[in-house]
């Protein structure tokens, strides 16, 4: 699973030190090229010569290190790494994250890569509990970082409560599935974005407010993971992502009509646009005056794309998208029914801190068996998310 990714692990000084021999170990078995940075307070809680004869390479620990500069250095260690992953991460490290400390190699390792950095905290449950290391970690989420556990049980100190380190071997799936979205590979993605546009006249139209952020943020984050996207677009005022063939659409009967071309041969439609459902009867030709008190116009309904979508492709891999008001998931749960589909991505469009032309957002992923709530962060890292559930979920049915 994880043959040829490099890991850098990094141990911070907790009790669960121990535990990050054994999931070196389990890393390296799996194929990975792993190496390892301890804090200084982690070198009193496991020895470095372990953890070098298990990731087979020598254990950094120094930021300043005229050897170590010499070989691989703060940046070098940053840029190799495909992932970051840092178990334990203790209180007190994560704090020094959250504020961006760079005093320590791990640290700067942390601020200069762009890799992406999972974290496994440790830590007494009440320390867990704690106003400011929840803010902390609150924190740490929206910034993308990924979190690992920590699980409720007996703790070290005697307590019983949420705060051990995850299991070894959920910390090694949480890695592995970095690299399983890949999956997608070759497959053909089509996705719906944006508002649809529908005429009154030559000047005017009635849409639904959607910036279009959520669905290009998925045709990026499925882009990423391999797949072949085709993009079909209402106006929006985004640029397009690279890589992947976009179709801009005004109205939705031209969305329907792309959206049914795109899908031969496809094997997910995601049907992220805020199609308008209903058009006008009669469009005039020319611009209405204002003339009359009162006018009153008479709207059609318009074809619910994906309905139509999966009534001529039964096959399909479908996600709808739902953004409500009241009752959520329930509403969420009758749509998955009523249109047919694998999985809708429900959120609350009645908040003001998500959601519409917000750059986060906060959602439930629901398919027939389950329900699985999205914390609040970047549509970016939501669309990572989402296609990594998407691929999962094709693996699990194929
Ligand atoms: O029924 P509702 O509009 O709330 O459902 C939202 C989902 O249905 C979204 O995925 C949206 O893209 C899709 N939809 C559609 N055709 C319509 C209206 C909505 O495909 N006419």
């Amino acid at each position: 699973m994880l043959s040829n990714k490099r890991i850098l692990v990094g141990i911070t000084g907790g009790i669960a030190a121990y535990k990050s021999a054994e999931i070196v170990r389990s890393l390296r078995h799996e194929g990975a090229e792993v190496r390892v940075i301890m804090t200084k307070a982690a070198k009193e809680f496991i020895s470095p010569l372990t953890l070098q004869a298990l990731s087979g390479n020598r254990v950094h620990s120094e930021l300043i290190n005229a050897d170590a500069e010499a070989g691989m250095g703060h940046i070098e260690l940053a840029k190799w790494a495909d992932i970051v992953l840092i178990a334990p991460a203790t209180a007190n490290f994560i704090a020094d994250m959250t504020c961006g400390k760079a005093d320590s190699l791990l640290g700067s390792v942390n601020l200069a890569t762009n890799a992406h950095i999972l974290i496994a905290p440790a830590m007494n449950q009440a320390m867990w509990k704690s106003a400011a290391n929840q803010t902390n970690i609150s924190h740490l989420e929206r910034r993308g970082v990924q979190l690992i556990g920590p699980e409720e049980g007996p703790q070290a100190c005697g307590d019983f409560g949420v705060g051990r380190m995850a299991q070894n071997t959920e910390i090694v799936k949480s890695v592995s599935e970095q690299f399983k979205v890949q999956t997608l590979r070759s497959k053909k993605v089509v996705i719906t974005a944006g508002p649809t546009r529908e005429a009154i006249d030559p000047v005017r139209y009635i849409t639904n407010r959607s910036s279009g952020k959520m669905g290009y943020a998925m045709a990026e984050a499925a882009i990423d993971a391999g797949a072949h996207v085709t993009l079909i677009s209402g106006p929006v005022a985004i640029s397009s992502p690279e890589r992947c063939y976009v179709i801009n659409v005004e109205t939705a009967h031209e969305m329907y009509k792309a959206s049914l071309t795109a899908c031969v041969g496809a094997d997910v439609f995601i049907g992220a646009a805020a199609v308008a459902d209903y058009r006008c009867e009669t469009v005039s030709s020319k611009k209405i005056k204002r003339t009359a008190d009162t006018i009153t116009l008479n709207f059609k309904k318009n074809v619910d794309i994906l309905t139509e979508i999966r009534r001529a492709n039964k096959n399909l891999y479908l996600v709808g998208f739902a953004a409500e008001t009241e009752n959520i998931k329930e509403n969420g749960y009758e749509k998955l029914r009523s249109k047919k589909l694998n999985a809708i991505v429900t959120n609350d469009v009645a908040r003001a801190d998500v959601g519409f032309d917000s750059d986060e957002n906060e959602v439930y992923w629901m398919t027939q068996r389950s329900v699985t709530h999205i914390n609040k962060k970047l549509k970016e890292k939501i669309a990572r998310d989402l296609i990594a559930n998407i691929a999962n979920e094709i693996i699990a049915i194929s």
